[in-house]
C-alpha cells in the first residue's frame, strides 16, 4: 500500500531503562473539533496545544478549502476565522483528508446541510474505510452521497438545500458517526436527536456546549440521547487542547515493560470516555499512578507516572469498557505479551475498520515475533510470555498497513524484546505523534531508521 510517500523502514532495538518526562502532543480528537467548530463560528477562535500531526493539518487545510481562514503563529498558536453555521463555501478542488477518518467523517457532517457540493479523498488506508455509516444518517437530512463501491472514498457529497432535523440511533459505538450527525444538525432547523447505546468519547457534546449551542444529554431507556437545537450562533472560543491520552499510552506502556523504567507523562486528559486503558493496566498490576490530579478546561487531568512492572497478569477486559479505550487495544496487546497469562479482549469488532484491521495487523506481527494470539471476528486473546520473554526478531519486517498505532505499538514491543523488531514503514507515526521518535529517544529508546 502507498499513501504516505516512500516507506520509512524502522527498527526498534532492545534498550535500557526509559527515564524522564514525556511531553506528548495535543489530543487528536479535540484538535480536529477545534478547527471544525472554529470554522463554523463568525469571529476568531484561538487554539493552543493543537496537535500538529498530518491528520490535523489536513483538517486545517480542509477548513481553508471550505472558506475559513486558518493561520499559525510562530509560537504554535492557531487562529481560525470562521464563516458561521451554514456559511461554508464550495471547495474548488478535491478535499484530501489524508489518513484521517475523524477528519473526513466530521467534515462530511459539518458540510452536509449546506447547499454546496464537495468531493473527498484520502490515502490508501482512508480510501478503503467504510463511509456508509456516516452517509446513511446524513441522507436523512436530505444529503446525497456518491462514492465508490461499498461507500468508499473518493466520494462526492451534495449538501441538503432544505435540511430537515433528524432523530438517529447510532448502530455501532462510534463517536465519529455521532459527531457527524450532530455537526450536520447544526444547520438543520428544529431539534436533531442522536442516541447512542454505549457512551463514546463526548468531546463534540462538551465543545458544542462551550461554543454556545443549546445541547442536552439524557440517559434514556434507548441509551444516551443527545438533543441539539439547530441554527445556533456559535461563539468563537479560546481553546487550550489537553495532551492526548491515546498518545500518552505509548510512553506509559513502554515504561511498564522495559526493565528499570520510570517515566512521567504530564498533563494527560483523563475524560472517563477516554481513560479505559489506564484502568485496565492498573487491573493487570501495572505500577501506574496519577499525580497532581486537577481539572483543566472542564476536563479531569493528571500527570501519569509509569514504572517497570514485571508482575503484570492478563485479564479479561470488560467489553463495556471497549469504547473508552478503542484506540489503545494495539498497545495493550504489547503489554499483554509481556504479562503472564491470557489477556482476553471481546466486543471489539470496530477494531477491524480502523486505519487498518487492527486485530489482524497486531495478530500477524505479534505471532511473527514469538507471541501466541487467538482471534475471531470480534474478539482476540494474547497469550502472555511474561516480562522480558518476547522473542522479537521476526524473519520479515512487520507490516504496519499505513496505521500509526500499529507502527508505534511494534516500536514499543522492540524496546522490551530479546531481539529487535523491524517495521516495513514507520512513516504513518507522523499522522498523530510527529515527535514520537525524538521523544522516545530522549527517554532512552533505540529506534533507528533503516536505509
Ligand atoms: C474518534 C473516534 C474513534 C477513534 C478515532 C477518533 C473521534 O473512532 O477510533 O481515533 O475523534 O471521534 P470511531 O468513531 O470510528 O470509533
Amino acid at each position: 500500500m502507498s499513501g504516505h510517500g516512500t516507506p520509512i523502514p524502522m527498527t526498534s532495538h532492545p534498550c535500557g531503562p526509559l527515564n524522564g518526562q514525556a511531553e506528548v502532543p495535543g489530543d487528536k480528537s479535540i484538535s480536529h473539533r477545534s478547527l471544525i467548530l472554529g470554522a463554523m463560528c463568525i469571529g476568531e477562535t484561538v487554539v493552543t496545544g493543537l496537535l500538529e500531526g498530518e491528520d490535523v493539518l489536513a483538517t486545517a487545510q480542509a477548513m481553508r478549502d471550505f472558506g475559513a481562514e486558518v493561520t499559525r503563529d510562530d509560537d504554535g498558536t492557531w487562529h481560525v476565522h470562521g464563516v458561521g453555521v451554514g456559511g461554508f463555501a464550495e471547495p474548488e478542488t478535491v478535499v484530501d483528508c489524508g489518513n484521517a477518518g475523524t477528519g473526513v467523517r466530521l467534515i462530511m457532517g459539518a458540510m452536509a446541510t449546506s447547499p454546496i457540493t464537495a468531493t473527498f479523498t484520502g490515502d490508501a488506508s482512508l480510501n478503503s474505510r467504510p463511509m456508509a455509516r456516516v452517509t446513511d444518517p446524513l441522507a436523512l437530512f436530505g444529503t446525497q452521497a456518491v462514492g465508490r463501491t461499498d461507500g468508499r472514498l473518493p466520494m462526492t457529497i451534495v449538501g441538503a438545500r432544505e435540511p430537515v432535523p433528524v432523530r438517529y440511533t447510532v448502530p455501532m459505538p462510534s463517536a465519529q458517526v455521532k459527531s457527524a450527525v450532530l455537526l450536520a444538525g447544526l444547520n438543520a432547523p428544529g431539534e436533531t436527536v442522536v442516541i447512542e447505546k454505549e457512551a463514546t468519547r463526548d468531546h463534540t457534546e462538551r465543545m458544542l456546549e462551550g461554543f454556545g449551542a443549546e445541547i442536552r444529554v439524557e440517559e434514556t431507556e434507548e441509551g444516551r440521547a443527545i438533543t441539539l437545537k439547530g441554527r445556533p450562533e456559535l461563539q468563537p472560543q479560546v481553546i487550550a487542547v489537553p495532551r492526548d491520552p491515546s498518545s500518552a499510552a505509548f510512553p506509559v506502556c513502554a515504561a511498564l515493560i522495559v526493565p528499570g523504567s520510570d517515566v512521567l507523562v504530564p498533563g494527560i486528559g483523563l475524560n472517563p470516555t477516554r481513560a479505559g486503558l489506564f484502568d485496565t493496566l492498573r487491573e493487570m498490576g501495572a505500577d501506574l499512578t496519577y499525580e497532581n490530579e486537577r481539572v483543566e478546561g472542564g476536563e479531569p487531568v493528571a500527570d501519569l507516572r509509569a514504572r517497570f512492572s514485571p508482575n503484570m497478569k492478563g485479564i479479561e477486559v470488560p467489553p463495556d469498557r471497549a469504547a473508552s479505550m478503542i484506540d489503545e487495544y494495539p498497545i495493550l496487546s504489547v503489554v499483554a505479551a509481556n504479562a503472564t497469562g491470557d489477556t482476553v479482549m471481546r466486543g471489539v469488532k470496530e477494531l477491524r475498520v480502523k486505519e487498518s484491521d487492527r486485530i489482524e495487523a497486531m495478530a500477524r506481527g505479534l505471532r511473527a515475533n514469538g507471541v501466541a494470539v487467538e482471534d475471531g471476528e470480534d474478539w482476540w486473546i494474547v497469550k502472555g510470555c511474561g516480562a522480558g520473554n518476547v522473542a522479537g526478531g521476526a524473519n520479515a519486517p512487520v507490516e504496519t498497513f499505513l496505521d500509526h498505532r500499529i507502527a508505534m505499538s511494534f516500536l514499543c514491543l522492540g524496546m522490551a524484546s530479546q531481539a529487535p523488531v523491524v517495521l516495513d514503514d514507520g512513516g504513518p507515526v507522523a499522522t498523530s505523534f510527529p515527535i514520537f521518535e525524538p521523544l522516545m529517544a530522549g527517554l532512552g529508546a533505540d529506534i533507528r531508521r533503516e536505509g
